[in-house]
């Protein structure tokens, strides 16, 4: 067989492919972080993602940061939360634990409510959670990047308003590719990066923070980071030409600022709908290929999938057998790494990506012995690639 000639085609939940437009940027020559054309392109981010979050105004303020998803959980919580307070995590899973951790780390009370994988937090335990700890923040997983499952994190909003609480939400494998509604749900952070659906290179961390959490900010006084402090930040931010406050990574902010304006340019709900057609679809072909999808649909993301590796077959080989088609999927993290496979469905992705993957999948598992009828998953793709599910 010979050799793919080219990077794989990422089809793991991120790094995601990255259009060759955006690629080229990243090659132009390197501007100065106060340049007019790196303010320009920050702005470009800045707008980007406010519109992606639904974060509406100019209040908001959009923080772009050098460093991956992680650096961005890390960020929100230590300017939100005094060591010794109270932090909720609603954990569906790996990322939940993940928060948890930050929470830990940063010397807060964490308290978590969680569910077994694949399913969602009762927002009725949310609740009780919430009135119980008397936590300040709470934290939620908007798609857990381990199940593939979606939070109803509208449910968990209202509860943190209703409740005074203050919400931060790891939008890093939704944003871009779900909506968020921000601001219409009183979300007061939004957490994000900008290589799963936005479609970028990994290296940057985007925060959305709404004024209220501006405000408690500005109410807990000293943030437990120097480089992660908003308060240094927001000038800069506020104003790229004319402040300064740490070197930003400007062929990547370059980059990035043009990932955005291809994703803005082709219509935010028209890509929401892109984005579940595709996990729809994705879905369909899995299941006629005897990979079962691992959580139920009605709470299955539209960025990715987690599914069953049959019986006989392990996630190790059938990502090597992939591999072997030039096609990279991912397996499945912690407790379902050697039971569950992963494949990302995000960003620039579209149906020749994802025919790429399927048919791959469909070669790896016939030389694994299984037996598969020659099409049958790229047919199931096809037949349920139709009008947007809505
Ligand atoms: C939901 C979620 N949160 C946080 C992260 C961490 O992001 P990073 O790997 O960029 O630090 C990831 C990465 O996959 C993720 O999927």
């Amino acid at each position: 067989m010979p050799e793919p000639e080219s990077a794989p085609l990422l089809l793991i939940p991120g790094p995601t492919p990255v259009p060759q437009s955006v690629l080229e940027a990243l090659a132009r020559p390197t501007e100065s972080h106060s340049s007019p054309a790196t303010a320009a392109a920050l702005r470009q981010i800045q707008s980007g993602l406010l519109e992606a979050v639904g974060g509406a105004g100019p209040e908001h303020l959009a923080l772009v940061l050098a460093g991956s998803g992680t650096l961005g959980l890390e960020a929100a919580l230590t300017n939100l939360l005094r060591p010794g307070e109270t932090l909720l995590v609603v954990n569906h899973g790996y990322f939940g634990d993940r928060f948890a951790d930050v929470g830990r780390a940063l010397g807060a009370e964490v308290v978590e409510v969680s569910c077994p994988w694949g399913e969602q937090v009762d927002p009725q335990r949310v609740e009780e959670a919430l009135r119980e700890s008397g936590a300040q923040v709470m934290t939620v997983t908007h798609v857990d990047t381990a199940t593939g499952v979606v939070a109803p994190f509208a449910d968990y909003a209202e509860i943190a308003r209703q409740r005074g609480a203050t919400m931060v939400l790891d939008s890093v494998a939704g944003a871009g590719g779900m909506p968020v509604g921000m601001a219409d749900l009183g979300i007061d952070v939004v957490v994000t990066a900008s290589q799963k659906a936005l479609g970028a290179p990994p290296g940057l961390a985007l925060l959305a923070i709404s004024p209220a959490a501006l405000e408690r900010r500005r109410a807990i006084g000293r943030a437990q980071s120097y480089f992660l402090d908003w308060m240094r930040w927001e000038p800069p931010m506020r104003d790229p030409s004319g402040r300064y406050f740490a070197t930003l990574p400007t062929n990547l902010v370059a980059a990035a600022a043009v990932a955005l304006q291809l994703a803005g340019s082709e219509g935010w709900e028209v890509r929401f709908a892109r984005h579940r057609r595709m996990g729809r679809s994705v879905r369909q072909a899995l299941r006629a290929l005897g990979l079962g999808p691992l959580a139920r649909e009605e709470v299955s993301s539209a960025t990715v999938t987690a599914f069953a590796v049959p019986e006989g077959v392990t996630p190790a080989a059938l990502r090597t057998e992939v591999a072997r088609e030039g096609v990279a999927i991912a397996g499945g993290l912690a407790a379902w790494s050697t039971s569950a496979g992963r494949i990302g469905h995000m960003g620039a992705a579209g149906l020749p990506e994802l025919l790429r993957g399927v048919a791959a999948l469909e070669a790896a598992l016939a030389r694994l012995g299984q037996e598969v009828e020659p099409g049958r998953g790229v047919s199931a793709l096809l037949a349920s690639w139709g009008p947007d599910p809505a």
